[in-house]
């Protein structure tokens, strides 16, 4: 196949394009404006196999020179950290809803299928079970809302237009080449350097877990075998309250306790997700790693590769964790 990757520089879009050259030896271009969460250097093994054209997917040019000959468009493109957009939401509205109405337009345009990667966090938060696909939408935060913005757009597509939709929604992933803001790359490195270790709350909010390669052939399933109009979730095969996956990272370190910190809650805090994926699992998906597997070699992998850290935690890095944490940790 010859895909359109939008976001294909960013963690999982960078997972997602190794996996399919080396695996499906698809022809892919890559969009990606390059904000501090894509790099080059996450396709450092991949980008002179790929076409990379770097622009934003709110850019109708940038989208139309990206889009010509390809037979899908698979859009990883977003603003993604929670308490960026609790600090400040425009970005997230430009690009997660708008840049995903250009995407599509183009789409609608070339006549291509459209896969449409977003969350579980569309569901907002579960306190027992799991979300299905028919759960209702009721997103807590202002990257969430924007995601289901996105969502809705997508399906109006699908029943005004005709066009090819399928929406694959993900739980928590983890693995290599994901930017330190997040919870478990922070913890492993923050660790690693012996500081101290933030924890939101009372630490028992609960994520369920999805290596990334996981979610890359999920996503790659649901572009082959899904129904137009219709959407997958993909959750990971275990759930875990934050606190245990910090008390994993601290063991997996060979460090201390005494270094975590409980600090103040995010406003708006989901307590807990849960995917129920029976309905990707029927079209041939498993979760293939399990969380203390994938987490032992997600620890490694950021204790091996220094080059890939190093030039993030000296940049600007320093200053949005001087801005989110400063004056919780003194
Ligand atoms: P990321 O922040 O690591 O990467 C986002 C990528 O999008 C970056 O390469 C960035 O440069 C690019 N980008 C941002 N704005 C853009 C724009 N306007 N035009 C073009 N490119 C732009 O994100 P991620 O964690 O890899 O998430 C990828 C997708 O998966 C997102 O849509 C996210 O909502 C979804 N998702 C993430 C998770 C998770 O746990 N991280 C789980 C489920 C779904
Ligand atoms: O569930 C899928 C979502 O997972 C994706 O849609 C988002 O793009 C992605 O960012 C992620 O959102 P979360 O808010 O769940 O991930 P984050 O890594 O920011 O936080 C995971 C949990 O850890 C959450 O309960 C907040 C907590 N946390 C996070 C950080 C960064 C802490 O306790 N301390 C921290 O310093």
């Amino acid at each position: 196949m010859k895909l359109l990757v939008c976001g294909g520089a960013g963690f999982i879009g960078s997972n997602f394009v190794r996996l399919r050259v080396r695996d499906h030896g698809d022809d892919v271009v890559v969009l990606d404006k390059l904000t501090y969460a894509g790099r080059r250097e996450n396709l450092h093994d991949t980008l002179d196999q790929v076409r990379f054209v770097h622009g934003a997917i709110e850019d109708p040019d940038a989208v139309a020179d990206a889009i010509e000959g390809v037979d899908a468009v698979v859009n990883f493109a977003a603003e993604t950290h929670v308490d960026r957009s609790i600090a400040d939401p425009d970005a997230f509205l430009r690009t997660n809803a708008i840049g995903t109405y250009v995407l599509l337009e183009a789409a609608r345009a070339a006549g291509v299928r459209f896969l449409q990667v977003s969350t579980d966090e569309v569901y907002g938060s579960i306190e027992e079970g799991s979300f299905t696909e028919e759960s209702p939408l009721q997103p807590s935060s202002p990257y969430s809302a924007t995601k289901t913005g996105a969502d809705l757009l997508v399906a109006s597509y699908f029943h005004t237009y005709g066009l090819e939709t399928v929406i694959c929604r993900g739980s928590n992933n983890y693995g290599p080449y994901q930017y330190p803001e997040k919870l478990i790359p922070l913890m492993v490195l923050n660790a690693l350097h012996g500081d101290k270790l933030p924890v939101y709350g009372d630490g028992m909010q609960v994520r369920n877990w999805l290596y990334v390669e996981d979610f890359g052939r999920g996503i790659g399933h649901a572009l082959a075998h899904g129904a137009p109009g219709e959407v997958y979730n993909c959750g990971g095969p275990d759930e875990c309250p934050n606190i245990e996956v910090v008390e994993r990272i601290v063991s997996l370190t060979g460090n201390d306790a005494s270094l975590i910190e409980h600090v103040t809650d995010r406003p708006g805090h989901d307590r807990r997700y849960s995917l129920s994926s029976e309905k990707l699992r029927a079209l041939g998906w498993e979760a293939q790693v399990h969380f203390a597997e994938g987490l032992e070699q997600t620890v490694a992998w950021y204790r091996e590769n220094a080059w890939w850290w190093e030039p993030i935690r000296s940049g600007d890095y320093r200053e949005y964790y001087e801005r989110q944490y400063g004056r919780a940790l003194g």
